[in-house]
Formats: C-alpha cells, structure tokens, sequence
C-alpha cells in the first residue's frame, strides 16, 4: 500500500525519516490523470538510483489562466493511486489547495527570461504558477532526485533554471516523452478529444518527424524546417498557436537549426482542446517510430 500524504510539512517529516536511514527519494510532481508518460518517470527515476519514490497530485490553480481548463481538469484520484500502488509507489502527496495556498498566500517564483516566449504570453501568469508549485513541493519532497518530462519542453527548461538560481538540493532527471503507436505525445487533455478529432492529433507529430528527418538530410533553414511542420499540422488542426524552432538552453528563437541544440516547439488547437509538443532536431521524432 502507497502512504497517502497530504500536507507539506507531513511529507517533509517522512522524507526526512527516510534520507536518515540512507534512502534516495525520488519525486514526480504530477497534476493527476495519469498515464504511462508519468508512470515512466517513476521508472526513470529508479534507474537513476531512487530508493523511495514519492508522485504528489495537485491541480495546482496558480498555473491555470481564468479562461483554461482549470475546473474541467480531468480528476481520477482512485485510479492514480491505484496505478501508482502497481508501480511500488511509496507515498502519494496530495495536499489540498488551503494546504498549499493558506490565507494571506503572496509569495511567488519568477524565471524570467525562459518564460518569456513560446506558452508564455499565451498562457500570462502560466509559468509564474509552475515554477512556484514546484518550488514548493521540492521543498516539502526535501533533498531528492525530481523527474520532469520533455513533453513539457519549455517548463523543463524553468525548473532546471529555478533549481539552479536558487540552490535547491535537488537533481532535475530530464525523462524523454512517451507516445501512442501513430506517434501522438501522451497527455491527460488527450482525454477531451473525440474520435475524429484523435484520429487528426498525431499530425504533430508527422510535422516534427518530417522537419527532422529533412535536418538529418542537412537542412539548416529554420523557415524551410517550419514550412514542412506547418503544412502538415495545419491540414489537421484548426489552429496553430505557434511551431517554432529554439536554442534548446535558452529558447532564443533561432534562423538557423544547429545539430544538437535546436528544437521544434509545436502548440495548436483542435476543436477546444490545447495540445503541445516538441522535439529535439535530428534525435526525437526519428528514433522512435516512423508515422
Ligand atoms: P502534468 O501535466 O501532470 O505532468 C507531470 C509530468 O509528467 C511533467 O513533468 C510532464 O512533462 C510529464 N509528462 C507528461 N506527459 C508525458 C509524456 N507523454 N511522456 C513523458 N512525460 C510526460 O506538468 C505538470 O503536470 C505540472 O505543470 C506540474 C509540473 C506538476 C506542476 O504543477
């Protein structure tokens, strides 16, 4: 059986008991609905030498913009705790909004620069709300190994720079992004999509695999790596928000793609669901599976 644990100082508590007799906590900070992306991560950190593994659940409020999907967020608790029992989990966190955010609450982590493009000023306020939820519950989780997927490129980026800007003891375990067979990145709004609507979503990633596999025959030309991306994409979706090509550290945009340090970041609509994606120019989307 998981420990259920709801409070940060409790959880805090019990780390702590565990690193004094030596134990290695792994941490996986999710907001429930779980699917294999996130139990993957619970792998990924055994590999990496965690001895006790702790996935909180918050649908964290703070990260969801007043027009987002906040209420309507998928909720199965009774299932996560279930697929995190079969996995060996070892305690479940999940702290209560009032738990989190007590009265008076005004104190909030700000990276600045990374947060600035891409979801940024489509989602205002979006990764102000990330980087002080995940300060919060790495500081509740202790000194620990923390897995964050790459699915979520941009907010990858933000946690490794809040861990290194402000010391936490923590070592950040970048997991690739698990997919379904005709290549669609796995998410918990993949839920909210009919049938006809799943059929059109893995046009994403049929995007990024063509621009990467012209990079991997030489092109460089960021536009002409974008032009075959959104045409692809484009006859599936009813909108895109943006396919950009970045600098992989910084996000900078970038003209030019370079081996090993572009990537392809992809966020489009269809019908009223939001769907992100990205992959790293010439590794991603070419050694996985072809659409
Ligand atoms: P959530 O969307 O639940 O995702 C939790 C973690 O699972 C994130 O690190 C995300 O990148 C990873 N993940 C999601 N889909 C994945 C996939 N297909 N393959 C591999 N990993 C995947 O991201 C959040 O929650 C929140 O913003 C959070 C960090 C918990 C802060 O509230």
């Amino acid at each position: 059986m998981a420990e259920q644990i709801d409070t940060p100082r409790a959880l805090f508590a019990r780390t702590d008991a565990l690193r004094l007799r030596g134990e290695r906590i792994g941490l996986v900070p999710t907001m429930g609905a779980l699917h294999d992306g996130h139990l993957s991560l619970i792998d990924a950190l055994r590999a990496a030498g965690a001895t006790r593994i702790v996935v909180s659940i918050f649908v964290n409020p703070l990260q969801f913009g007043p027009n987002e999907d906040l209420a309507k967020y998928p909720r199965t608790l009774a299932s996560d705790i279930a697929g995190c029992e079969q996995r060996g989990v070892d305690i479940v966190y999940t702290p209560t909004p009032a738990a989190m955010y007590a009265e008076g609450f005004q104190t909030h982590v700000e990276v600045e620069q990374i947060s600035l493009g891409h979801e940024g000023p489509l989602r205002p306020g979006h990764f102000r709300g990330v980087a002080t939820v995940v300060t919060k519950l790495l500081t509740a989780a202790g000194p620990c190994l923390a897995a964050f997927g790459r699915k979520d490129y941009q907010q990858l980026q933000v946690v490794k720079r809040l861990v290194a800007d402000l010391d936490l003891p923590v070592e950040v375990l970048a997991c690739p992004t698990l997919r379904e067979p005709d290549g669609l990145a796995m998410s918990s709004r993949n839920r909210y999509l009919s049938a006809e609507q799943r059929a059109h979503a893995s046009a994403i990633y049929r995007g990024q695999h063509a621009a990467s596999r012209a990079f991997a025959a030489g092109e460089r030309d960021a536009r002409a790596l974008l032009a075959l991306a959104n045409t692809e994409i484009a006859a599936h979706f009813d909108s895109i928000d943006y396919v950009t090509i970045a600098e992989s550290h910084t996000l900078a945009a970038a003209d030019t793609a370079a081996p090993d340090s572009s990537v392809m970041l992809v966020a489009a609509r269809i019908g009223s669901t939001r769907l992100i994606d990205n992959c790293l120019l010439g590794h991603e989307c070419l050694d996985t599976r072809t659409p």
